[in-house]
């Protein structure tokens, strides 16, 4: 199931009678809507000029400042020199893809991973080298085992791409032993990471861990964030840390690719997040989130068959869930659509083809109530999947 089939199936998953687990959506009911009118208003009025003219290819620098602030806190100090803006995350995936492979070279990604980074760089004609994950996130003695073999072969890695903070599919976080090792690793490999963060502040319980970054001394960690999820992604800005020889080849694919990111958002934006407001409203968004959250774990307790393995993510937006090797996700799927119930098989975050049996679950965008009604179906379509494999007797 690669891209194309994910975007057959949110289509469907569109009709008003289907609740869908499919999409990765931020909850629209949680979005900034005064907020940015307000804000809109002002930057016309008081900086209309800036705000639709073209504008920096590194960003506007007071949104700029504001990050490198919110970085500092994260155990990545920085300036607004460190910082560039780009047109979401999405678009920085694709800027590494462009400065960093060639045909042939070999990123090496989370098995399962996200569907999106493998998009931006498969036209690149990489190859990937998957590392197996488990609760604990990426496995790291498998992630060092494919580096060591690399440097005695083709040295052909050219990044780890990790996604440390419930990871889009498998809702699962790096553990902070295996952060450290990571930066290690890298560093004594030679080989960047590009950590992409979109979630990390979605957390609905325990503490922060530290960004794989702040353990990075020489400049080998990509550093990838955005507003997406904390504010709204219709305006696609995020943003990238990292090295500055980097960063300047970054910003000159940038400009190479759209000039510059669209300058009344990053006014607005910062108009918005100048006084503090993110901090409150991500609170707002953490409480809705994290009753969805539990609805589905709980209803998955409930009413999954014995055998399903189903993750319990600490933040984010995924719940991830494995069922017994014969259980085919895919025709799950046609029988789940019958009952109006839309998932995402999750063969397609496989770069090696595995993972028949697993799906991915969204819990951001649907209410507790449907939540819990969706996982009682598929149970139901699961289970019947199990009779149907059963050995007659
Ligand atoms: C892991 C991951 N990285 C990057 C992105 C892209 O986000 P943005 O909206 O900042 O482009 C997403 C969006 O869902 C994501 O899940």
């Amino acid at each position: 199931m690669g891209p194309s089939d994910l975007r057959e199936i949110l289509k469907y998953s569109d009709k008003p009678e289907i609740t869908s687990l499919a999409g990765g959506l931020p909850a629209p009911e949680v979005m900034p809507m005064d907020e940015y009118r307000r804000a809109f208003e002002w930057v016309l009025e008081t900086d209309g000029d800036r705000a639709l003219q073209y504008g920096p290819a590194e960003g506007y620098e007071p949104l700029r400042a504001w990050v490198a602030e919110r970085m500092g806190h994260r155990g990545i100090p920085c300036t607004a020199e460190g910082v560039r803006i780009v047109n979401g995350s999405q678009q920085a995936l694709d800027l590494l893809g462009r400065l960093l492979l060639n045909p042939g070279d070999v990123v090496i990604v989370e098995n399962p991973t996200y569907i999106g980074a493998l998009q931006a760089f498969t036209p690149y004609q990489p190859r990937y080298a998957v590392v197996p994950m488990d609760d604990d996130g990426m496995q790291v003695d498998a992630l060092e085992a494919i580096l060591a073999q690399d440097r005695q072969g083709a040295g052909r890695v050219k990044f780890i791409y990790a996604q440390p903070n419930f990871q889009n599919p498998t809702g699962r976080t790096l553990s902070a032993e295996r952060r450290v090792r990571l930066a290690q690793l890298a560093s004594t490999y030679g080989v960047p990471v590009v950590e992409d963060d979109p979630y990390g502040e979605l957390r609905y319980e325990g503490a922060h861990l530290p960004t794989i970054k702040s353990f990075d001394t020489e400049g080998n960690v990509i550093y990838l964030g955005t507003f997406s999820k904390i504010l709204a992604p219709g305006f696609r800005l995020g943003w990238v840390v990292a090295s500055k020889p980097l960063l300047d080849m970054l910003t000159e694919a940038k400009r190479a690719a759209d000039f510059n990111t669209a300058s009344a958002p990053q006014i607005a934006t910062y108009k918005v997040v100048e006084d503090g407001f993110v901090d409150r409203h991500i609170e707002v968004i953490r409480n809705v989130y994290r009753a969805r959250r539990d609805a589905l774990v709980e209803a998955i307790g409930e009413h999954f068959p014995l055998g399903v393995a189903s993750t319990r993510p600490h933040g984010g937006m995924f719940v991830w869930a494995e069922m017994p090797g014969p259980v085919n996700a895919r025709e799950m799927l046609m029988e789940a659509l019958e009952q109006q119930v839309a998932f995402v098989p999750g063969v397609g975050f496989h770069p090696d083809g595995t993972g028949a049996n697993t799906m991915r679950l969204n819990f951001s965008n649907v209410t507790p109530e449907k939540l819990r009604n969706a996982a009682r179906i598929l149970g139901g379509v699961i289970q019947h999947r199990l009779d149907l494999l059963a050995p007659t007797v």
